[in-house]
């Protein structure tokens, strides 16, 4: 059904601090006053807060303060009064113990933010992988009109002539060293290149993913996924991005009538499409949470079994966000989905209308990067749900990073009880470990780690990387980063902190992968299964006080998104009463 917008004018939710001459009316514009606004500022326009993730310590937003004034530009010239607000900035690379223990913590301080000041509208400038999600979380528990804008990725890296990509190169040429290929020197010498500006990783990694994730659920004006973050379109995004949040608010447009079961389903055949992240598993299954849908991962693994690889970028592929840009980036993806059958047209976006209306004429200006279906990567490019004894909730693989001749394997359990007693063992020379065995990774999911860190890509030992392989079926209950790659089942659920049947798994278990039947077996007898599970106890203590007890005590499964409890649903944006 088409979207209707509201009567305008109308009083805005903003009005109750600035409407009025009351005491508490004239205390609140008299205080914004002393930035030098003049009054008809004042005037009941809508009054825009652009929540900007703008960090030093998050290199991969560091560039906001530029896009944040381009959003300021566009806010003025619709008619609106723009504010910046600073937010909780989750850096990927710099949190620890893990940037994922810190999205949900994120997510509520923008919740609050929104609800308890003066704004009627919403921009929200993310780059890094967390800020993303975790941004649209909070607005989606607010549901004020709300629009995403992204930094956008660096350019290209080349080291020595050859592209290098964030993060997968950094996998990459790690191993390249402990094989024995590349000497310490040349790594060091390759780390300015791989970042040549700013922006977000230039892989199709998490940011990249969740970029694209915003755009396909039509929380974004089109085309705003892959523009470089040093281009200057990336301005004009931001600028546009501006003058339509003003717009989405006279019409009275939210993310409660964007984000629908049409909106995702679209979103997960684009990530099957690009190859995208596992972590898009599960920060959509968190934001489809805070609208109150049903999401599920049979959905992911049901809706994106027809759909192929086309995007052919790093890790899956070769090339970089660069390069998607100039073929045309993601509108040209949503529309060879649609040609195919495979898009909700009809699923409303940020601009009022279908998001159909968007792509339908975009053409596609480099078919090696955005591949003929014919030669996709892989044919059935949907993030595979297996399940089976030893993850009864589901585990998650992604099939175009993952090696054709293990999607079905029966090997010998290596047993690792934590990323500790990995990093301790994994280069023993003495490890009794083959390419045939299965290594097995414990307690890195949600409660675990905590946090869930992306630590499920184990690096291989060195005495497997020396005979030139390159990849072992590995399982965890760990996530893995968008830039990485290999046969590795991640999110093993119930995870092993919690007594999932991972935790039980034994040096020498035999555990059978099938990916085509979505099984994943360990092939112990039920009755000895069922022993050890009732033997099981606690690796850890639970932490004493803090956020970190807050979060072990409430953060859910990766099966339905890893969020606290507490904080699913939509709690809306009622304005509290005055306290002065
Ligand atoms: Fe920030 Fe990759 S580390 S986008």
């Amino acid at each position: 059904m088409a979207f209707k917008p509201a009567a305008w004018p109308r009083r805005l939710r903003s009005q109750e601090w600035f409407g009025g001459t009351s005491k508490d009316n004239i205390y609140h514009r008299s205080w914004m006053k002393n930035q030098g606004l003049p009054a008809d500022l004042f005037d009941g326009r809508p009054v825009i807060g652009i929540l900007n993730t703008f960090s030093e310590l998050n290199p991969c937003n560091a560039h906001l303060n530029d896009l944040a004034q381009r959003v300021k530009h566009g806010v003025y010239e619709a008619g609106g009064l723009p504010v910046d607000v600073p937010v909780f900035s989750v850096s990927e690379s710099g949190f620890r113990p893990t940037a994922m223990m810190f999205r949900n913590l994120a997510a509520m301080a923008v919740e609050e933010t929104i609800r308890g000041q003066q704004m009627d509208g919403v921009v929200c400038l993310v780059g890094c992988d967390k800020t993303t999600p975790s941004l649209l979380m909070g607005a989606a528990s607010c549901d004020l009109p709300t629009i995403m804008v992204s930094g956008g990725p660096m350019l290209n890296g080349y080291f020595r002539g050859e592209r290098v990509g964030s993060g997968t190169h950094l996998w990459k040429f790690s191993e390249a060293v402990k094989a024995g290929e590349m000497t310490a020197a040349e790594f060091v010498e390759a780390e300015a290149s791989m970042s040549r500006s700013p922006g977000s990783c230039n892989t199709m990694g998490t940011a990249s993913t969740m970029a694209s994730m915003v755009e396909a659920l039509g929380m974004t004006l089109s085309g705003n996924a892959a523009i470089p973050a040093v281009d200057s379109r990336r301005r004009v995004m931001a600028h546009l991005t501006g003058r339509r949040i003003v717009q989405m608010v006279k019409d009275d447009l939210r993310p409660s009538h964007i984000l629908t079961r049409a909106a995702f389903r679209n979103a997960v055949r684009t990530n099957a499409a690009i190859g995208g992240s596992t972590n898009a598993v599960i920060h959509l299954l968190a934001i489809a949470g805070r609208v109150g849908l049903p999401l599920t991962l049979d959905d992911w693994d049901a809706w994106g079994r027809d759909v192929p690889t086309i995007v052919n970028l790093m890790p899956s592929g070769k090339y970089l966000m660069e390069e998607f840009f100039y073929a045309g980036g993601l509108p040209v993806v949503i529309r060879r989905l649609g040609e195919a059958g495979l898009l909700e047209r009809d699923a409303l976006t940020v601009s009022g209308g279908p998001i159909w209306d968007e792509v339908r004429d975009v053409q596609n200006h480099n078919e090696d990067v955005i591949l003929p279906a014919d030669k996709a990567l892989t044919q059935s490019g949907g993030i595979v749900v297996l399940r089976g004894n030893l993850a009864p909730g589901g585990a998650v693989l992604k099939p175009s990073a993952a090696s054709p001749h293990l999607m079905q394997h029966r090997g010998r359990a290596v047993v690792f009880q934590d990323i500790d007693d990995y990093k301790a063992r994994i280069e023993d020379e003495g490890l009794d470990i083959d390419e045939t065995c299965v290594m097995v990774l414990k307690n890195c999911g949600p409660r675990g780690y905590p946090g869930m860190a992306e630590v499920g890509n184990m690096g291989l030992p060195p005495k497997v990387l020396r005979k030139g392989i390159t990849d072992m079926v590995r399982i965890s209950d760990a996530r893995m980063s968008g830039t990485a790659y290999g046969t590795v089942v991640l999110h093993a659920s119930p995870e092993a902190a919690r007594g999932g049947p991972l935790a039980v798994v034994r040096d020498g278990d035999i555990i059978a992968l099938d990916v085509a039947a979505r099984r994943l077996h360990l092939d112990i007898t039920e009755a000895e299964l069922a022993a050890r599970l009732a033997a099981w106890t606690p690796a850890a203590e639970p932490p004493a006080g803090g956020y970190a007890q807050l979060y072990h005590d409430h953060v859910e499964g990766a099966d339905t998104g890893a969020d606290l409890d507490f904080l699913k649903g939509c709690r809306g944006h009622a304005v509290a009463r005055e306290s002065h």
